[in-house]
């Protein structure tokens, strides 16, 4: 399942390679005056604190019985969420939308799609969302639109259009032949005729999406006005969806032939010509401006799978007037426990030319869970627990995928006839599509674990829900949820956890990931100490340079409890798989 995730998204990073505070302070009102705009702007930003936690809507709570999650559901599960921690929600697109891309096909960026409400329901829900001190965030698609979307309609109507140049629109090289031969993230060219004006449009992604013409200003300025238009009503920012993919060259050069073929039959080729061109950071930053005329500091958030930590860093902007918080890949494709892979990335993060928040996430709804990913099939609870602690625990704004919190895993359908993603279809048995990390939340050991009362949800209910759900998992405090909740009310208690320094330890141990998160200026500090090997070891600490005098240290939370005498620091011996985070003066 794994190397699926990898296909996708390894090639493109090839390609690039080619080429070259307040924690919860609330979002003031749009209204605020000037004066408190630039008082809030002055301020530690909110988004370096929070939890972010991310929504698939269709997935998280159906209200009205249909099989499929909706706004009112996820407003009804909001308590659950302040009680989690969470200080902020991204929410996957509920736009208008035929979902062939189950929402990342938007036909109309200023509403809510019927299926999942109204847009009085979403006005609700911020409402009710910053009750609980709880921000919610968007999903931007400015890559493409649905090829049902009444631009593209008027676009594809005739060469003279004014919206025609809307679009990406070529001739083929000849009869039958596209412009060229880029590849489609999502299998097979990237180019579709279209015989109503015998011309060839662009799409990234599904031919169902279309991809607009970034160099058109007036594509520019409707998209801008959309992101105005959800600001307007209060949501705290957007999460851009495939931002790296806005242009293409315009001479059109054929991309370079991998080799090898995908799992859609295809020629591996590098992206070179279609993604992360320079370009892509003049419209970053016009977004950032678009963001910054509103007070409360909203963020913008990029998905873009940048392949090392050069590319990554100039998502934050040569003055950091691009993204705030560029999601950072490399540490989510870190497929394995590997002590040294994360203590070598976070290094190279750390010490980011833009100065940059880092922002971590390990499971999202395009990429398998990690409670399988990371797990051994022995000990899965104890590492899904040991993989909280590393995202709870980092210098970083950290990023949490709906029900990770209670040991979700992924559950591929075992029928072709039973998926729903397209590219579980087109690339079917290797590729099976991502059904099986977008499965419905799992609340009770109800019919259909509580999600919804319909006699078949969207997607089925996996069979683990039986026993990893939130309601059985809330009256056990050696549950993954009872966990998560621990760290993340001490990550909002310990100032060091939130704001402290990151000082690695243990540089070359190849199992023990250990390190200090420090407040400025004092000897205090929270030690984390992660075991990524089935075996207990022993390591040793040696903090007086940092500082630090103790010569043990006091636990705070631990999985499995370990006993005070190994926790002395010159002889720390921590089970398989454990997690200490102590604290040490
Ligand atoms: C992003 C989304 C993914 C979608 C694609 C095309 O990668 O996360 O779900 O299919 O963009 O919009």
């Amino acid at each position: 399942m794994w190397n699926r995730a990898k296909s996708i998204f390894s090639i493109i990073a090839l390609g690039l390679c080619l080429a070259a505070g307040a924690p919860c302070a609330q979002q003031a009102p749009p209204q605020a005056s000037k004066a408190q705009h630039t008082l809030q702007k002055a301020e530690d930003p909110w988004w370096k604190h929070a939890v972010i936690y991310e929504i698939y809507p269709r997935s998280f709570q159906d209200s009205n019985g249909d099989g499929v999650g909706d706004i009112n559901g996820i407003t009804s599960r909001l308590d659950y969420l302040r009680d989690l921690g969470i200080d902020a929600i991204w929410i996957s697109p509920m736009y208008p939308s035929p979902l062939v891309d189950f929402g990342y096909d938007v036909s109309d960026y200023t509403a809510i799609d019927p299926l999942y409400g109204t847009l009085a329901d979403f006005d609700r829900l911020v409402s009710e969302a910053k009750k609980r001190d709880i921000r919610v965030i968007m999903d931007f698609v400015p890559n493409h639109t649905s090829d049902q979307h009444p631009w593209f309609k008027e676009s594809r109507s005739s060469r003279t259009n004014p919206k025609r140049d809307w679009y990406i629109w070529r001739d083929g090289k000849g009869p039958g032949e596209p412009p060229n031969n880029w590849q489609s993230w999502f299998g097979h060219s990237a180019w579709k005729f279209d015989p109503t004006t015998n011309q060839y449009y662009y799409h990234h992604f599904y031919t169902e999406q279309p991809d607009l013409n970034w160099r058109n200003p007036q594509v520019r300025k409707a998209m801008y006005d959309a992101m105005r238009f959800w600001l307007d009503r209060g949501v705290a920012g957007f999460r851009i969806d495939a931002v790296s993919r806005l242009f293409e060259d315009p001479n059109l050069h054929d991309d370079p032939i991998l080799p090898g073929k995908n799992a859609y039959g295809d020629p591996n080729i590098a992206h070179k010509y279609t993604d992360n061109l320079p370009e892509v950071h003049e419209v970053l930053r016009e977004m950032r401006r678009v963001a910054d005329e509103y007070p409360g500091n909203p963020v913008l958030i990029s998905e873009a799978d940048e392949p090392n930590i050069t590319e990554l860093t100039k998502m934050y902007g040569r003055k950091n007037d691009e993204v705030q918080l560029p999601m950072d890949f490399q540490i989510a494709d870190v497929n394995k426990l590997s002590a040294p892979d994360f203590r070598r990335l976070l290094n190279e993060i750390e010490r980011n030319a833009a100065g940059g928040q880092p922002h971590y996430f390990f499971s999202n709804h395009d990429q398998p869970r990690q409670w399988d990913r990371y797990g051994d099939d022995v000990h899965n609870d104890q590492i899904a627990k040991l993989m909280a602690a590393l995202l709870l625990t980092m210098r970083a704004t950290p990023l949490m995928y709906y029900g990770e919190e209670i040991g979700m895993r992924t559950t591929d359908p075992v029928r072709k006839e039973d998926v729903q993603d397209p590219i579980g279809k087109i690339g079917w048995p290797e590729e099976k599509g991502r059904d099986g990390e977008r499965t419905p939340m799992q609340w009770d050991g109800s019919k259909n674990a509580g999600f919804s009362t319909a006699e078949r949800p969207w997607l089925p209910v996996p069979p683990s829900s039986a026993e990893y759900n939130v309601n059985a998992e809330s009256q056990d405090p050696g549950s993954i949820l009872s966990f998560y909740k621990r760290l993340i009310a001490l990550r909002r208690s310990e100032s060091a956890l939130r704001d402290g320094r990151y000082v690695p330890l243990d540089r070359d141990d190849p199992f023990v990931f250990a390190y200090l998160r420090k407040k400025p200026g004092k000897g205090d500090a929270i030690l984390v100490v992660l075991n990524m090997s089935g075996e207990p070891r022993t390591v040793k600490f040696d903090l007086a340079a940092d500082g630090i005098r103790d010569s043990s240290a006091r636990p705070l939370i631990a999985a499995p409890e370990m006993a005070q005498e190994a926790t002395v620091l010159n002889h720390f011996t921590i089970p398989a798989f454990g997690v200490f985070i102590g604290s040490v003066h």
